[in-house]
């Protein structure tokens, strides 16, 4: 291994602790961002709190445009114009990431945060072989290094993501999509960051290989005790990947809990039908959800967002807005029927 990575213990890689005891590498509290355009601001992002623990992985998901990506843009202050913070607290291992100028962030970013950006495996240089790729990214931070180390180090990452050595002198159009996705795995996990925040690292792959890449990115948790974000709409694959699961809806987050008490008990209305239109081998169940998030970002209801949509909206749902709660010991979400 290189002495970049280093193993951690077997209890400080159990991402599934008792509640209480884990230490939050990542804290997001009240985080909101908004895109300011001509007719109002965008409400991308508004409020937002959840955390992060040490080795696990929170899965975040939420239909199209729900704010997901912003999200994780904000974490690592990536954010572009007309986007911007205009509130909350980003705080990764106790420091806060939201006001940092650009000189105290370079550090910051790949040192401890790690991207694996929506679509990354179609952002690899098409003209650079991989090995090139990835050397230029160690480089980049750690200045120029001996070639033969470099060497052991990229072979050392290709096992740990299961990548076969033969692909050191390719590019990337000689791999296979797959293949591809696990080398922006590899270059995420370069820099040994405490947080890897993968944008729907599997979207663009058929069934099997999302499969393979999931389970590349299960490695990679339990070795190396590292935390993910994995953005996804897939619930199915999130079930098999995922510690905890947060559930976004309009720019809100609506449901946060360990993954098993989520998919057996849902609290949430939006959960329930995410999670029963998931389809089954055994009946096709049909979308119960009609596409699309149904108010405009700009002009959000009073009250609950999800009112429009809910089957079981009450009228205080009209009026007063519900905090996410911790109903039960680790299990949170934000819907007056549990008040
Ligand atoms: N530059 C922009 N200007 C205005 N609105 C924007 C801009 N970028 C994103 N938005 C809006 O912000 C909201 C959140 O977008 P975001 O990309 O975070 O969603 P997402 O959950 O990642 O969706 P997807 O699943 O499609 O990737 C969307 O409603 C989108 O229209
Ligand atoms: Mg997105």
């Amino acid at each position: 291994m290189t002495a970049q990575v280093e193993y951690l213990t077997p209890t400080q890689q159990d991402g599934k602790t008792q509640h209480g005891k884990r230490e939050a590498v990542l804290d997001v509290r009240n985080l909101k961002v908004y895109y300011s355009t001509p007719t109002g601001d965008v409400r991308a992002v508004d409020d937002v709190s959840f955390k992060v623990y040490e080795g696990e992985i929170l899965g975040l998901v939420g239909e199209s445009g729900c704010g997901k990506t912003t999200t994780a843009m904000a974490i690592l202050r990536m954010v572009q114009p007309p986007g911007g913070i205009v509130g909350g607290q980003i705080l990764l291992d106790d420091v806060d990431l939201a006001p940092m100028n650009e000189r105290e962030l370079r550090n910051i970013r790949w040192n401890s945060l790690a991207l694996i950006p929506q679509g990354a495996m179609n952002s690899l240089n098409p003209i650079m072989r991989i090995s090139g790729q990835i050397r230029e990214a160690i480089e980049t931070h750690e200045g120029k290094q001996n070639s033969k180390k470099i060497r052991e180090r990229i072979l050392n990452l290709f096992t740990l993501v299961g990548l076969p050595s033969r692909i050191y002198d390719m590019y990337p159009h000689e791999l296979s999509g797959g293949m591809k996705q696990r080398v922006c795995i590899a270059m995420a996990i370069v820099l040994n960051p405490s947080l890897i925040i993968a944008d729907e690292p599997t979207s663009a792959l058929d069934v099997v290989v999302q499969r393979v890449v999931g389970q590349t990115l299960l490695d990679v948790k339990k070795r190396l005790g590292v935390s993910m974000i994995l953005i996804g709409h897939d619930m199915g694959l999130q079930a098999q990947l995922v510690d905890r699961l947060a559930v976004m809806y309009a720019g809100h987050m609506v449901e946060v809990s360990p993954v098993g008490t989520i998919f057996k008990e849902p609290l949430h209305p939006y959960t329930q039908l995410l999670i029963e239109s998931i389809p089954s081998i055994k009946e096709r169940k049909p979308l119960k959800l009609t596409e699309g998030i149904t108010h405009d970002l700009r002009n959000p209801p009073p009250g609950c967002i999800f009112q429009a949509r809910c089957p079981k909206v009450m009228d205080i749902c009209r009026s007063v807005k519900p905090p996410l709660e911790e109903i039960k010991p680790d299990h949170y979400v934000a819907c007056h029927l549990y008040d």
